[in-house]
């Protein structure tokens, strides 16, 4: 599931249900609003004046200000573990908190010629290793227009392509930005269909279903396809992915497991979508009705809603009949996007097919994504230095280094409210990764 890797006991909260907590905290969420818009004005004014000495600004100043991210802490020390400059940055996060929204967004893109300058999409330099292995990516977002212009900023190559599906529940704001960033960008576009997303529901993962297919159409013929969520962030740049991939020879890299007994209950059992406890919106609940075996005896993988798949992959698998009913099979299992291509990559004839017969290949192994459990910290990995959502860590600053120098190409979870200096920093490091030539 994008945004909810979380796959144990709390799942049954999701992100995505920002309109219910928000009735809750309505009034604590205005106050806090306001206080920092008054904060973040005077530190805007001071540090605009204090860049341009007097020059005047319009809107688009202050967007390109606010939106460059750049906070007075050095991120190579921060990198370099340096104990007074991290205790520094973590002091900075409280009061770096930046109060853009989704209408920032829609103006800051609203003139395409400005936002292209503001956010030098136009000063993207690639190797040409890099222009003869173009890479697709689909992204399923909902919420945080920002972050979004964030993710595809890193992530972003004038030769590669973007699928975009926002939720048909997506606030009208975010919806704009998103079409705005498809106008501005010739190598970004929306879904051609989109899907009303339900948590860990079939809906989810027909939303990369439906750009996987726009973008086998698209006349970029790229290598490989990523997907990613709102809270997701690269670890590499274009150019170091493209190093690595090009290793893969053509093989996927997703998480591919046996599934447990608990897990297996998942798509044993016939599930109906169902209103649980206060929420609004509606979830797989399992029945007691058994579901038959998997279509054309398919032996089941457990895995996750990510993955780096190939071309061909997904070439083949977007007109076969087996893969045509294990989806059908799939539409009442829950979270079916966290068995469907585990299972799929492990079948025999299918492109960089993983055989059966071979180890599973965790997350820890499959380089896809790497999330930070609470109850491995301290164990596998450093502790969170962010907050924990579902029992998964929200980046902080201290773990820029632990995050780079992890095997990994990508990184969930990641909140520009929980610490916007961590973003900042792997900004300026992928930065520095990129090919100039
Ligand atoms: C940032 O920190 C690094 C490592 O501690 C140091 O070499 C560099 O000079 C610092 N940069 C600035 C601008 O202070
Ligand atoms: C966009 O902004 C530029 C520079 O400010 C301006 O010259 C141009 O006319 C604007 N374009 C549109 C379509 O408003």
């Amino acid at each position: 599931m994008c945004c909810h890797t979380n796959r144990h006991r709390s799942r049954m909260k999701r992100c995505g249900f920002y309109i219910h907590r928000l009735r809750h905290r309505l009034f604590l969420f205005l106050v806090s609003l306001v206080a920092v818009c008054l904060l973040e004005l005077l530190y805007l004014k001071v540090t605009v004046w204090e860049s341009n000495s007097g020059d005047p600004h319009d809107i688009t100043d202050w967007l390109s200000g606010i939106h460059s991210h750049t906070y007075d802490v050095n991120c190579t020390a921060i990198y370099e573990l340096d104990p007074v400059e991290i205790g520094r940055a973590l002091e900075l996060r409280q009061k770096a908190l930046v109060a853009v929204d989704d209408e920032d967004i829609v103006s800051l893109t609203s003139n395409c010629t400005t936002f292209i300058k503001t956010r030098c999409y136009d000063r993207f330099q690639i190797s040409e290793a890099e222009r003869s292995f173009p890479l697709a990516y689909s992204l399923v977002v909902h919420k945080n227009a920002p972050m979004v212009e964030r993710i595809l900023h890193a992530i972003y190559a004038p030769h590669n392509i973007y699928c975009i599906h926002y939720d048909q529940k997506s606030f009208r704001p975010f919806i704009e930005a998103m079409k705005n960033l498809a106008y501005c960008l010739p190598n970004v576009f929306i879904s051609s269909t989109l899907e009303s997303v339900k948590y860990a529901h079939i809906s989810r993962l027909n939303a990369d279903l439906n750009c996987l297919s726009d973008l086998l159409r698209s006349e970029v013929r790229w290598k490989y396809v990523i997907n990613l969520c709102g809270q997701d962030f690269p670890l590499k740049s274009n150019y170091e992915l493209v190093r690595e991939l090009r290793q893969l020879n053509g093989r996927n890299m997703l998480e591919s497991i046996r599934p447990n007994e608990l897990k297996k209950q998942r798509f044993s059992f016939h599930h109906k979508l169902k209103y649980v406890s206060h929420d609004y919106h509606r979830i797989p609940v399992r029945t007691p009705i058994a579901k038959d075996a998997p279509p054309h005896g398919l032996v089941m993988f457990s895995g996750s809603a990510y993955f780096v798949l190939s071309w061909e992959f997904v070439n083949y698998i977007s007109s076969n009949k087996v893969v045509k009913d294990f989806l059908a099979w799939s539409a009442d299992t829950y979270s079916p996007d966290e068995h469907f291509w585990a299972t799929l990559v492990r079948m025999p004839g299918v492109p960089g097919h993983i055989p059966r017969s071979e180890p599973d290949v965790t997350d820890i192994k499959s380089k896809t994504r790497l999330v930070k459990w609470i109850y491995f910290e301290g164990h596998f990995y450093p502790p969170c230095t962010g907050t924990h959502i579902r029992s998964v860590c929200i980046y902080g600053v201290a773990e820029l280094r632990w995050l780079l120098n992890n095997d990994h190409w990508f990184a969930n979870k990641f909140d520009p409210k929980v610490d916007p200096i961590l973003i900042s920093c792997l900004e300026e490091k992928l930065m520095e990764q990129r090919h100039f030539a």
